[in-house]
């Protein structure tokens, strides 16, 4: 069994499909492990997208994702990482299948409802700066 860090982004709280989201993750049968509203200090925004750090759009991803309260998680099970990234769809949300949560529910790539970690070692190192007690 395996781990990924989740989050509901900002523009997915703003929403209210917090529960849309966590039901889904529910649905397909992956256990919750911690789940948690906060507010994310710039600090932990930039750690957490540090390898985007370079791009054009670091700014404007940092703004937005500390713009508001999210909703950070750690889901379990066979294969999470790769379970929740299907379920999330691709990251431009025109491009994603209808019936996934970007595909379903967002229109703009800078606004894409969720996040989910990309690989073992990003899902480890993303849960310690979420949920250090973990
Ligand atoms: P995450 O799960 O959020 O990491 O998405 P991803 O793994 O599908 O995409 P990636 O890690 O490549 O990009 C991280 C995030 O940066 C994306 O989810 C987008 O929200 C944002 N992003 C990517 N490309 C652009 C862009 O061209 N403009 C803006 N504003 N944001 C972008
Ligand atoms: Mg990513």
């Amino acid at each position: 069994s395996e781990r990924t860090l989740i989050l509901v982004k900002p523009d997915g709280v703003r929403r209210g499909i917090v529960g849309e989201v966590v039901s889904r993750i529910e649905r397909k049968g992956l256990k919750l492990v911690a789940l948690e509203l906060k507010h994310l200090p710039r600090e932990t925004a930039e750690a957490h997208y540090a390898e985007h750090s370079a791009r054009p759009f670091f700014g404007e991803l940092v703004e937005f994702i500390t713009g508001g309260p999210l909703v950070a998680l750690v889901a379990e099970g066979p294969r999470a990482i790769e379970a929740f990234r299907a379920l999330a769809g691709a990251t431009d949300p025109v491009a994603a299948a209808p019936g996934t949560i970007r595909g379903d529910f967002a229109l703009e790539i800078g606004e894409n409802i969720v996040h989910g970690s990309d690989s073992p070692d990003s899902a480890e190192r993303e849960i310690k700066l979420f949920f250090p007690e973990l």
